[in-house]
C-alpha cells in the first residue's frame, strides 16, 4: 500500500507502487465513464495548485480531479502571489500550511523545487513539473495509456521523440516504463539529446526513420523553445524534416501502434496536423486518462497520510 506523503518524481518509486496507482486510477477512470461528478474521496481535504509556470493540462487537470473527488481547491499562480513581493518558496509553503491545506501541487521551473518544498511542509507535494527534472503524474497517465491499450508494459516497444534534453516528461517516461519493462528509445538529433544519455537504460537513436520501425508506442516531445539556447538545431523547416512525426513515418511503427504527446502540440514542427488527429492519435486520450490518474494519486497520498 502506498506510504509516501510526496510524489516528486518516478526515480525514487518502486514499480509495486506505481502498479497500485494505476490499478486504483482504472478504478478512478470508470467514475470518470459513468459521467459521476462528485464522489466522497477528498472530503474534508484542502487541494491548492501552486503553478510557478504556466499550464493548461496539468493544472485543470489535478483541479477537476480534486473537485470530482469533493476537495476544497485553491489556485495560486507566482505572476498574482506574494511571490512577486519577495515571499520565498518555504515561507509560501509554510504558510500554506497554517491555511490548513492537505497536498501542494507545484510546478516550477527549477528542478528540485517540490523537494525543497516538500522537506519543509506538512501537507503533501506533488510535482506537476520541475524544469527539466520530472514530471511524474504525466509519466503515470502515459503508461496508463499504454496498459490500457496494450495491457502489459513489459516488452512494448516505446519510442520518445524530440527534444529528450529539455524534456522532464521523457525524464519521468524513461524511469517509470524501465520498471515495468519497457524497451525504451529515446531519439533526437545530438544537440537535443542529454548529457549522460547513454548510459541509462535506454536505446539511444539519432535517426527516426530507422528507430521508428516496428515501435508500439510513438512519443512525440514539444520542442521547448523557451528553455534552450540558439543553435541547437539548423532551422524549424530542418527539424521537422528529419524529427518531424507524419504519416509516413507512423506508418513505419507497428500496424497497431500508437501516436502519443503531452502537450501542448507545436502543430508543423515536431508532429503533422495530418496525424495529431488520426485515430491512430491517443493525445486527447491520454488528457482524460489525466484527471483519472490524478484522482488516484490525490486519494492514495491523502489516504497514506491519515494512516
Ligand atoms: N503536458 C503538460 O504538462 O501540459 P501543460 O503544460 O498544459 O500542463
Amino acid at each position: 500500500m502506498l506510504k509516501r506523503k510526496d510524489l516528486l518524481g518516478l526515480k525514487d518509486i518502486t514499480a509495486e507502487e506505481m502498479e497500485e496507482i494505476l490499478s486504483t486510477a482504472v478504478q478512478m477512470r470508470k467514475i470518470l465513464d459513468q459521467n459521476v461528478k462528485k464522489t466522497p474521496h477528498l472530503q474534508g481535504k484542502s487541494v491548492t495548485t501552486l503553478f510557478y509556470e504556466n499550464s493548461t493540462r496539468t493544472r485543470t487537470s489535478f483541479e477537476t480531479a480534486a473537485k470530482i473527488m469533493g476537495a476544497n481547491t485553491t489556485s495560486i499562480s507566482a505572476q498574482t502571489s506574494s511571490v512577486t513581493k519577495g515571499e520565498t518558496l518555504i515561507d509560501t509553503g509554510k504558510n500554506l500550511d497554517a491555511l490548513l491545506t492537505d497536498v501542494i501541487i507545484m510546478r516550477h521551473s527549477m528542478s528540485g523545487a517540490p523537494h525543497l518544498l516538500a522537506k519543509n511542509v506538512k501537507a503533501s507535494v506533488i510535482n506537476a513539473g520541475d524544469g527539466m527534472n520530472e514530471h511524474p503524474t504525466q509519466a503515470l497517465l502515459d503508461i496508463y495509456t499504454m496498459k490500457e491499450k496494450f495491457g502489459d508494459i513489459k516488452g512494448l516497444k516505446v519510442v520518445i521523440a524530440g527534444d529528450v534534453k529539455h524534456s522532464r516528461v521523457a525524464r519521468s517516461n524513461i524511469w517509470g516504463l524501465r520498471k515495468l519493462g519497457a524497451e525504451v528509445t529515446v531519439c533526437a538529433p545530438k544537440t537535443l539529446l542529454p548529457a549522460g544519455i547513454e548510459e541509462t537504460d535506454v536505446s539511444v537513436s539519432t535517426d527516426l526513420d530507422d528507430c521508428i520501425a516496428g515501435a508500439n508506442v510513438v512519443m512525440g516531445l514539444r520542442l521547448q523553445l523557451e528553455r534552450q539556447q540558439a543553435g541547437l538545431f539548423p532551422s524549424a523547416a530542418e527539424y521537422n524534416a528529419y524529427y518531424g512525426l507524419n504519416a509516413a513515418r507512423l506508418d513505419k511503427a507497428d500496424g497497431d501502434a500508437i501516436l502519443m504527446h503531452p502537450g501542448p502540440v507545436n502543430r508543423g514542427l515536431e508532429i503533422g496536423s495530418d496525424i495529431a488527429d488520426c485515430e491512430q492519435s491517443y493525445i486527447l486520450r491520454q488528457v482524460t486518462n489525466g484527471v483519472a490518474v490524478r484522482m488516484a494519486v490525490l486519494f492514495l497520498l491523502t489516504r497514506a497520510k491519515q494512516q
